[in-house]
């Protein structure tokens, strides 16, 4: 595809440096409560929205919760790769502190506030460009720290369109064969905000930065549940480093019907005014929808911290699959020496079924 460089690319000057690699603060996942018996107690309802992604918790405004209740939000939503409220009284004042509780305040590149992003609706043919605004994509996933938790609010929406759909990375790389998650493993994903950029200024946008090119690798590990997720997007990810170009291609082409074709790992959500989603970027990807409503009246504020260089560590890691095989061991071990009670009572963990006996991942993995 060619690029689109105008006059108006050739003459712009970002007035910001790039970004220099950094150490986060530790994860506030690791310090809650594993059962998240503080948040959860609270909430009227916890529903799971489809087993392999997205909760939905009523009852719970998060401008109030305790700093107790937001680690265990965290943990959460790291499990759930989403998490949903509806009727928020949140401000926007409320909104930056609460991102601020988990770290360093993220800035896309776009982003002209410094606290937020502010995110419009389209109207537009889905189909009619590749790699558009609405493809998936993990939030500026080429910064060399790309984002971890991000919070949407949304202030106004359409009565009908605008929603936004979230797919489980950690789930993708669970249905591939052993065999693909083998070689994907050893991969390394090149991600560019080149086509970004270039679409920003044409757009009469103003990037704050120069565009980057940033390998990251192709299957990462979670810092807190050790869970392999695939780290693969269609907006951002152009190539995987060392292939030929012919094998480059098919293996994104690859992903990218993989991607598509998840309907079973997937949530749609649909926004009604001061609903939130709050998502953690190294397990999802996500997409708005476009087309079919007036973009004026669809307006939500992003709100999102750094996270981690992405990494993958095989010593600690576990697929999806591996870790629910290895919890039943563990519980029927646990049953059959007598010593403690297994309980169950709904809440659903990753990939723990509702009929199931409840299989808390990070109680028994969180190192
Ligand atoms: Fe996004």
């Amino acid at each position: 595809m060619a690029l689109d460089i105008t006059p108006a690319v050739l003459a712009y000057v970002p007035p910001d440096p790039p970004l220099e690699q950094f150490e986060p603060a530790r994860d506030r996942a690791f310090f809650a409560d594993p059962t998240k018996a503080s948040l959860l107690s609270q909430a009227s309802s916890i529903e799971a929205l489809t087993p392999y992604i997205g909760t939905e918790l009523k009852g719970v405004q998060v401008s109030q919760l305790t700093d107790a209740q937001k680690d265990e939000l965290a943990l959460l939503v790291a499990e759930r790769g989403v998490v949903f409220f509806r009727d928020q009284d949140i401000t926007l004042e409320q909104q930056h502190a609460l991102a601020a509780h988990y770290g360093k305040q993220d800035r896309d590149p776009s982003q002209q506030d410094p606290r937020h992003v502010t995110i419009l609706g389209h109207d537009f043919n889905i189909r009619a460009k590749d790699r558009n605004v609405a493809a998936y994509h993990g939030d500026h996933s080429f910064e060399v720290n790309p984002p971890s938790y991000t919070l949407l609010r949304m202030l106004r929406t359409p009565e009908t369109g605008g929603d936004t759909i979230f797919t489980s990375q950690v789930a993708l790389f669970d249905k591939l064969s052993p065999t693909f998650q083998k070689a994907f493993e050893g991969f390394f994903g090149i991600h560019s905000s080149e086509k970004y950029y270039l679409n920003s200024i044409n757009g009469g946008g103003k990037p704050r930065r120069a565009p980057i090119i940033t390998e990251h690798p192709l299957v990462r590990t979670h810092p807190v549940t050790h869970l392999k997720s695939l780290n693969y997007n269609p907006l951002f990810v152009t190539g995987v480093k060392g292939l030929n170009d012919r094998e480059s291609f098919h293996t994104l082409n690859f992903l990218y019907d993989h991607l598509h074709s998840a309907d079973d790992l997937t949530v749609r959500w649909k926004w009604t005014p001061d609903s939130i989603a709050f998502w953690d970027n190294r397990v999802v990807v996500h997409r708005a929808v476009p087309g079919g409503y007036e973009p004026s009246s669809r307006e939500g504020k992003r709100t999102a911290i750094f996270g981690e260089r992405p990494f993958f560590d095989p010593s600690i890691s576990e697929s999806w699959s591996e870790r629910k095989e290895r919890l039943k061991k563990e519980k029927l071990s646990i049953e059959s020496n007598s010593e403690y009670a297994v309980k169950t009572n709904g809440h659903l963990e990753n990939g723990t079924r509702l009929d199931e006996p409840e299989l808390n991942f990070s109680k028994l993995n969180v190192v």
